[in-house]
Protein backbone atom coordinates (compact mmCIF):
# COMPACT_ATOMS: atom_id res chain seq x y z
CA UNK A 1 0.00 0.00 0.00
CA UNK A 2 3.27 2.42 0.66
CA UNK A 3 3.85 2.58 -2.64
CA UNK A 4 0.44 3.04 -4.23
CA UNK A 5 0.30 6.01 -2.08
CA UNK A 6 3.36 7.30 -2.89
CA UNK A 7 1.72 7.77 -6.41
CA UNK A 8 -1.20 8.87 -6.02
CA UNK A 9 -0.83 12.82 -6.96
CA UNK A 10 -1.82 15.05 -3.93
CA UNK A 11 -4.49 17.02 -5.55
CA UNK A 12 -6.66 13.53 -6.53
CA UNK A 13 -10.33 13.51 -4.48
CA UNK A 14 -11.08 10.81 -1.95
CA UNK A 15 -13.10 9.22 -4.96
CA UNK A 16 -10.56 8.82 -7.62
CA UNK A 17 -8.07 7.53 -4.83
CA UNK A 18 -10.29 4.81 -4.05
CA UNK A 19 -11.33 3.97 -7.64
CA UNK A 20 -7.72 3.90 -8.72
CA UNK A 21 -6.45 1.91 -5.22
CA UNK A 22 -9.73 -0.79 -5.77
CA UNK A 23 -8.28 -1.53 -9.64
CA UNK A 24 -4.57 -1.46 -8.70
CA UNK A 25 -5.35 -3.84 -6.28
CA UNK A 26 -7.81 -5.53 -8.67
CA UNK A 27 -5.23 -5.97 -11.07
CA UNK A 28 -2.77 -7.26 -8.39
CA UNK A 29 -5.07 -9.93 -7.46
CA UNK A 30 -5.70 -10.86 -11.03
CA UNK A 31 -1.69 -11.28 -11.58
CA UNK A 32 -1.46 -13.57 -8.29
CA UNK A 33 -4.37 -15.75 -9.46
CA UNK A 34 -2.72 -15.86 -13.33
CA UNK A 35 1.25 -16.60 -12.16
CA UNK A 36 0.41 -19.88 -11.17
CA UNK A 37 -0.57 -21.02 -14.46
CA UNK A 38 2.33 -19.44 -16.15
CA UNK A 39 0.75 -18.23 -19.54
CA UNK A 40 0.84 -21.54 -21.07
CA UNK A 41 -1.68 -20.96 -24.22
CA UNK A 42 -4.48 -23.46 -25.82
CA UNK A 43 -1.70 -23.85 -28.58
CA UNK A 44 0.27 -25.79 -26.63
CA UNK A 45 -2.22 -27.88 -24.95
CA UNK A 46 -3.19 -28.62 -28.50
CA UNK A 47 0.47 -29.13 -29.43
CA UNK A 48 0.84 -31.54 -26.57
CA UNK A 49 -2.05 -33.64 -27.59
CA UNK A 50 -1.29 -33.75 -30.96
CA UNK A 51 2.04 -35.32 -30.28
CA UNK A 52 0.60 -37.68 -27.83
CA UNK A 53 -1.55 -38.54 -31.10
CA UNK A 54 1.80 -38.63 -33.45
CA UNK A 55 3.79 -41.15 -31.03
CA UNK A 56 0.13 -43.54 -31.39
CA UNK A 57 0.95 -46.52 -33.89
CA UNK A 58 -2.18 -46.06 -35.57
CA UNK A 59 -4.63 -43.25 -34.06
CA UNK A 60 -8.21 -44.77 -34.06
CA UNK A 61 -10.79 -42.89 -35.77
CA UNK A 62 -11.80 -41.21 -32.53
CA UNK A 63 -9.15 -39.68 -33.11
CA UNK A 64 -9.72 -38.06 -36.60
CA UNK A 65 -10.64 -34.77 -35.24
CA UNK A 66 -7.29 -34.38 -33.86
CA UNK A 67 -6.15 -32.14 -36.67
CA UNK A 68 -3.35 -29.08 -36.39
CA UNK A 69 -5.72 -27.13 -38.39
CA UNK A 70 -9.17 -27.26 -35.77
CA UNK A 71 -9.17 -26.06 -32.13
CA UNK A 72 -8.75 -29.12 -29.44
CA UNK A 73 -11.61 -28.00 -27.82
CA UNK A 74 -13.91 -29.34 -30.74
CA UNK A 75 -12.12 -32.49 -30.65
CA UNK A 76 -13.97 -35.78 -29.80
CA UNK A 77 -12.88 -36.76 -26.43
CA UNK A 78 -11.54 -33.24 -24.98
CA UNK A 79 -13.29 -30.69 -23.12
CA UNK A 80 -12.22 -27.12 -22.50
CA UNK A 81 -13.60 -24.56 -19.45
CA UNK A 82 -13.28 -21.26 -19.92
CA UNK A 83 -11.08 -20.06 -17.33
CA UNK A 84 -10.26 -16.85 -15.12
CA UNK A 85 -6.60 -15.68 -16.17
CA UNK A 86 -5.81 -11.86 -15.42
CA UNK A 87 -8.36 -9.97 -17.40
CA UNK A 88 -8.60 -13.00 -19.99
CA UNK A 89 -11.09 -16.18 -20.24
CA UNK A 90 -8.88 -18.29 -21.96
CA UNK A 91 -10.27 -21.94 -22.70
CA UNK A 92 -8.28 -24.40 -21.41
CA UNK A 93 -8.52 -28.47 -21.94
CA UNK A 94 -9.95 -29.90 -18.69
CA UNK A 95 -11.27 -33.27 -19.75
CA UNK A 96 -9.84 -35.94 -21.71
CA UNK A 97 -12.44 -38.65 -22.09
CA UNK A 98 -11.94 -41.74 -25.11
CA UNK A 99 -12.98 -44.40 -23.23
CA UNK A 100 -13.42 -47.71 -25.22
CA UNK A 101 -11.75 -46.21 -28.29
CA UNK A 102 -8.58 -48.73 -28.28
CA UNK A 103 -5.64 -46.53 -28.19
CA UNK A 104 -2.94 -48.53 -28.50
CA UNK A 105 0.05 -46.25 -26.79
CA UNK A 106 2.03 -44.52 -24.04
CA UNK A 107 0.46 -42.46 -21.32
CA UNK A 108 4.54 -41.14 -20.78
CA UNK A 109 4.51 -39.57 -24.81
CA UNK A 110 1.47 -36.76 -23.33
CA UNK A 111 3.19 -34.26 -21.61
CA UNK A 112 0.92 -33.43 -19.03
CA UNK A 113 3.44 -30.33 -17.83
CA UNK A 114 1.52 -28.34 -21.04
CA UNK A 115 -1.84 -29.57 -19.72
CA UNK A 116 -1.93 -28.33 -16.23
CA UNK A 117 -6.05 -27.41 -16.42
CA UNK A 118 -6.78 -31.49 -16.41
CA UNK A 119 -9.30 -32.16 -13.95
CA UNK A 120 -10.69 -35.39 -15.52
CA UNK A 121 -8.82 -38.49 -17.53
CA UNK A 122 -11.09 -41.27 -18.86
CA UNK A 123 -8.69 -43.50 -20.85
CA UNK A 124 -10.70 -46.50 -19.40
CA UNK A 125 -10.78 -49.73 -21.85
CA UNK A 126 -7.63 -48.82 -24.36
CA UNK A 127 -4.26 -50.57 -24.24
CA UNK A 128 -2.23 -48.11 -23.43
CA UNK A 129 1.04 -49.86 -22.01
CA UNK A 130 4.42 -48.55 -20.19
CA UNK A 131 4.62 -47.23 -16.89
CA UNK A 132 2.28 -44.57 -14.79
CA UNK A 133 4.31 -41.26 -15.79
CA UNK A 134 5.43 -39.23 -12.49
CA UNK A 135 4.43 -36.38 -14.65
CA UNK A 136 0.67 -36.76 -14.04
CA UNK A 137 1.55 -35.65 -10.47
CA UNK A 138 1.76 -32.14 -11.54
CA UNK A 139 -1.99 -31.91 -12.13
CA UNK A 140 -2.85 -30.16 -9.16
CA UNK A 141 -6.55 -29.76 -10.93
CA UNK A 142 -7.06 -33.43 -11.37
CA UNK A 143 -9.94 -34.79 -9.51
CA UNK A 144 -10.55 -38.40 -11.91
CA UNK A 145 -8.00 -40.50 -13.23
CA UNK A 146 -9.68 -43.42 -14.38
CA UNK A 147 -7.38 -45.54 -16.56
CA UNK A 148 -9.15 -49.16 -15.54
CA UNK A 149 -8.70 -52.07 -18.36
CA UNK A 150 -5.07 -51.03 -19.96
CA UNK A 151 -1.58 -52.65 -19.77
CA UNK A 152 -0.06 -50.36 -18.02
CA UNK A 153 3.20 -51.99 -16.09
CA UNK A 154 5.42 -51.08 -13.24
CA UNK A 155 5.13 -49.28 -9.97
CA UNK A 156 2.29 -46.59 -9.18
CA UNK A 157 4.97 -43.46 -8.72
CA UNK A 158 4.58 -42.62 -4.89
CA UNK A 159 4.06 -39.08 -6.29
CA UNK A 160 0.43 -39.57 -7.49
CA UNK A 161 -0.28 -39.12 -3.75
CA UNK A 162 0.55 -35.38 -3.79
CA UNK A 163 -2.20 -35.06 -6.03
CA UNK A 164 -4.54 -32.50 -3.90
CA UNK A 165 -8.09 -32.79 -6.30
CA UNK A 166 -7.68 -35.88 -6.49
CA UNK A 167 -10.90 -38.08 -5.79
CA UNK A 168 -11.48 -40.96 -8.27
CA UNK A 169 -8.29 -42.86 -8.96
CA UNK A 170 -9.23 -46.68 -10.61
CA UNK A 171 -5.99 -48.63 -12.11
CA UNK A 172 -7.71 -52.30 -11.58
CA UNK A 173 -7.46 -54.24 -14.82
CA UNK A 174 -4.00 -53.40 -15.34
CA UNK A 175 -0.38 -55.33 -15.58
CA UNK A 176 0.99 -53.22 -12.14
CA UNK A 177 3.55 -54.37 -9.98
CA UNK A 178 4.89 -53.24 -6.67
CA UNK A 179 2.70 -51.85 -3.62
CA UNK A 180 0.03 -49.45 -3.24
CA UNK A 181 2.31 -46.31 -2.21
CA UNK A 182 2.12 -45.14 1.60
CA UNK A 183 1.04 -41.58 -0.55
CA UNK A 184 -2.19 -43.00 -1.17
C1 LIG B 1 -16.84 -28.47 -34.35
O1 LIG B 1 -17.10 -29.79 -34.76
C2 LIG B 1 -18.31 -29.96 -35.44
C3 LIG B 1 -18.53 -31.44 -35.70
O2 LIG B 1 -17.33 -32.11 -35.97
C4 LIG B 1 -18.28 -29.13 -36.73
O3 LIG B 1 -19.50 -29.26 -37.39
C5 LIG B 1 -18.02 -27.67 -36.37
O4 LIG B 1 -17.88 -26.92 -37.54
C6 LIG B 1 -16.77 -27.55 -35.56
N1 LIG B 1 -16.62 -26.17 -35.12
C7 LIG B 1 -15.46 -25.53 -35.19
C8 LIG B 1 -15.46 -24.14 -34.68
O5 LIG B 1 -14.44 -26.06 -35.61
C1 LIG C 1 -13.39 -52.52 -24.30
O1 LIG C 1 -13.58 -51.85 -25.54
C2 LIG C 1 -13.82 -52.74 -26.61
C3 LIG C 1 -13.92 -51.90 -27.87
O2 LIG C 1 -12.70 -51.20 -28.06
C4 LIG C 1 -15.11 -53.51 -26.36
O3 LIG C 1 -15.33 -54.44 -27.40
C5 LIG C 1 -15.00 -54.26 -25.03
O4 LIG C 1 -16.23 -54.87 -24.72
C6 LIG C 1 -14.62 -53.29 -23.92
N1 LIG C 1 -14.37 -54.01 -22.68
C7 LIG C 1 -14.79 -53.59 -21.49
C8 LIG C 1 -14.36 -54.41 -20.34
O5 LIG C 1 -15.48 -52.58 -21.34
C1 LIG D 1 6.19 -30.03 -22.31
O1 LIG D 1 5.44 -28.85 -22.23
C2 LIG D 1 6.12 -27.79 -21.59
C3 LIG D 1 5.14 -26.64 -21.43
O2 LIG D 1 4.53 -26.32 -22.64
C4 LIG D 1 7.34 -27.41 -22.42
O3 LIG D 1 8.04 -26.39 -21.78
C5 LIG D 1 8.23 -28.64 -22.57
O4 LIG D 1 9.30 -28.33 -23.44
C6 LIG D 1 7.44 -29.81 -23.14
N1 LIG D 1 8.28 -31.01 -23.11
C7 LIG D 1 8.45 -31.77 -24.18
C8 LIG D 1 9.28 -32.98 -23.98
O5 LIG D 1 7.93 -31.51 -25.26
C1 LIG E 1 -15.34 -33.17 -17.14
O1 LIG E 1 -14.70 -33.20 -15.88
C2 LIG E 1 -15.54 -32.88 -14.78
C3 LIG E 1 -14.70 -32.96 -13.53
O2 LIG E 1 -13.63 -32.12 -13.62
C4 LIG E 1 -16.66 -33.88 -14.69
O3 LIG E 1 -17.53 -33.50 -13.65
C5 LIG E 1 -17.41 -33.93 -16.00
O4 LIG E 1 -18.36 -34.96 -15.94
C6 LIG E 1 -16.46 -34.19 -17.15
N1 LIG E 1 -17.20 -34.16 -18.39
C7 LIG E 1 -17.01 -35.03 -19.37
C8 LIG E 1 -17.87 -34.84 -20.61
O5 LIG E 1 -16.21 -35.92 -19.31
C1 LIG F 1 -14.28 -45.34 -15.49
O1 LIG F 1 -14.68 -45.06 -16.82
C2 LIG F 1 -15.70 -45.90 -17.31
C3 LIG F 1 -15.94 -45.54 -18.76
O2 LIG F 1 -16.25 -44.19 -18.91
C4 LIG F 1 -16.95 -45.75 -16.47
O3 LIG F 1 -17.94 -46.64 -16.92
C5 LIG F 1 -16.60 -46.03 -15.02
O4 LIG F 1 -17.73 -45.77 -14.22
C6 LIG F 1 -15.46 -45.16 -14.58
N1 LIG F 1 -15.12 -45.50 -13.21
C7 LIG F 1 -15.14 -44.59 -12.24
C8 LIG F 1 -14.78 -45.09 -10.89
O5 LIG F 1 -15.43 -43.41 -12.44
Amino acid sequence: MQTHDKKMPSSSTPLLYLCLLRVSCLLLLQEAQAAPHGGISLRSQHMALLHWKATIASPPPLMSSWQENTRPCNWTGIMCTAIRHGRHMPWVVTNISLPDAGIHGQLGELNFSALPFLTYIDLYNNSLHGALPVGISSLSALSVLNLTYNQLTGKIPYEIGGLQSLRVLELSYNRLTGHIPASL
